[in-house]
């Protein structure tokens, strides 16, 4: 790296014009989809590629379902129609169906079954979709309950379905392991089967527009990179809320709650985004690895720690937008006395150069008052109050990310009130998504599923990452589920968690600025 005469870095991957950026080309594919039929498949995954299709992204390829109960084409065909009419009907047109459908495939068959495998082989060949070269590009997508992952892996590996027939990709779905060590064995399955370029981890929140904003934002306005670190930041909040409950998840959610949900996955991946250093280009491997030191950074917790800086919580009945909900202890195929927690606060701290002695405060939960995600930047108070008339604590400066539902950057600063006596009243600048750009945000999996198809790993996650995110909750989870909390259910549907949660920040005269 030298500085040309213009002042400006000159570096091997970055320019200042011209920027060389990874090209990634679309090829013929099959996707298979493991769990075909199942919910996944029918709410998130179908709908997104036919929403591809129907923007012409792709055009030589073929989705094959495999799984249970039985189905020929013909019939899978008819299911997956019946099912975007349903969960996503206004994108359905029938001519286009038509066309489409004609892409789809069943192959029915027993995940430990190894004869299913052979069919399997024989189902892909004979749909015979090939690229460049001669090559076959399989994608296996895992939508798959975590148990079935590791037995799906191995046979493909065994039936040499993973390296040497074909040039294969994986996508491994959330949940990745039940804690550290069942993570780590994942890892290890995945590792004898794919190279880590070929195994694509995904979670959902990476696909969000203002989610990669994050990057784009900070690094390329001076305005705001030049203030993001401890001399101009008081602390940092991260709110992921939720106001609807489990639905029919209980059996799920029993065994996971809101820690293994929610905080290990989606908030240490915002947390990395809002903390990481510049990467030294925007490559997906520069920028995985600055999020990895930010989680290696991340304060260790111990049991006092935990005890002093961390809330869990759980909703009773409550109200919600005028009606009435039931507590997480009524839902279905829910244990009566159940511990499981729907609620997560807590204090983090990033010991590195940047952040050192900034507080940031986490809080995610279901059944909270409103749906938001929102990431606040608070700055310190200017030593001198030339203005106003009491001694009121004035509002701070506060940068706002909210990342949905209405999803906008607003910057709340004091001006002076009009007229009055030399007061200063709260304002904000506004930049909302919808009003700038007339578009509707697009759902996630379009853009996932889109870059996988082209190889491009930036938004999946890396195994150093996922094992990492986990070393940070295990020690929570492990005092949390020995320690049995005495107050559950300690929050009413419709609020916002447990007093505690407020309270962990009222005690340091701080307050969560997401309301
Ligand atoms: C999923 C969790 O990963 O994310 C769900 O399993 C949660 O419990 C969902 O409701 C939230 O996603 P979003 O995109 O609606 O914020």
């Amino acid at each position: 790296m030298n500085w040309s005469d213009t002042g400006v870095i000159e570096s091997r991957f970055l320019q200042t014009c011209n920027i060389r950026a990874d090209e990634f080309k679309l090829e013929p594919f099959v996707m298979v989809i493991f769990g075909g039929r199942g919910d996944l498949s029918k709410r998130k995954l179908l709908p997104a590629i036919y929403h591809l299709f129907k923007e012409k992204e792709l055009v030589d390829f073929a989705v094959l379902g495999f799984g249970a109960p039985p189905a020929d084409d013909g019939q899978y065909r008819e299911i997956m129609k019946e099912s975007l009419r349903t969960f996503d009907g206004e994108a359905y047109e029938e001519k286009i169906w038509e066309e489409f459908g004609k892409h789809l495939f069943f192959l029915t068959g027993v995940f430990e079954e190894e004869k299913d495998y052979r069919k399997l082989r024989e189902k892909i060949d004979s749909i015979g979709i090939t690229a460049t070269g001669g090559v076959k590009n399989v994608i296996y997508y895992l939508a798959v309950p975590p148990r079935e992952a590791p037995v799906i892996v191995e046979k493909l590996r065994k039936f040499n379905l993973s390296r040497a027939t074909y040039q294969a990709k994986i996508i491994v779905e959330k949940p990745f392991g039940h804690d550290l060590q069942s993570a780590r064995e994942l890892n290890r399955i995945l590792d004898d089967a794919f190279d880590e370029n070929q195994i694509y981890r995904i979670d959902h929140y990476l696909g969000k527009d203002p989610v990669q904003n994050i990057i784009f934002f900070r690094f390329s306005n001076a305005i705001f990179e030049e203030i993001w670190n401890r001399r101009y930041i008081d602390n940092v909040q991260i709110t992921v809320a939720e106001e609807i409950g489990i639905d029919t998840r209980g059996a799920f959610y029993e065994s996971a709650g809101v820690v293994r949900d929610i905080v290990q996955n989606h908030v240490m991946q915002l947390f990395g985004l809002v903390a990481m250093e510049p990467p030294i280009a925007f490559k997906a491997d520069f920028i995985r690895e600055e999020k990895l030191k930010i989680l290696r950074s991340i304060r260790p917790m111990n049991e006092e720690y935990i005890r002093e800086d961390t809330v869990r919580g759980q909703y009773g009945p409550g109200w919600i937008r005028g009606e009435r909900v039931p507590g997480y202890r009524e839902e279905e195929k829910v244990f009566p006395r159940s511990n499981t927690p729907t609620f997560f606060a807590g204090k983090f701290y990033v010991d590195n150069l940047r952040w050192a002695g900034v507080p940031f405060y986490i809080r995610t939960g279901k059944r909270l008052a409103r749906r938001v995600t929102e990431i606040c930047l608070q700055l310190k108070q200017l030593p001198l109050r030339l203005f106003g008339r009491t001694c009121d604590v004035a509002e701070p400066d506060i940068l706002i990310l909210t990342i949905q539902p209405d999803e906008k950057i607003a910057l709340r600063f004091g001006v002076k009130y009009p007229y009055s006596e030399n007061q200063i009243y709260p304002v904000s600048m506004v930049f909302s998504y919808k009003e700038v750009f007339q578009t509707k945000i697009h759902p996630p999996y379009e853009r996932l599923l889109m870059d996988c198809m082209k190889g491009d790993l930036t938004l999946f996650v890396r195994e150093d990452a996922v094992e990492e995110m986990w070393a940070i909750v295990d020690p929570i989870l492990s005092q949390w589920e020995n320690n049995t909390p005495a107050d559950f259910p300690n929050y009413k549907a419709g609020e916002w968690g447990p007093p505690q949660a407020r309270l962990l920040l009222e005690r340091e005269n701080r307050r969560w600025l997401t309301e």
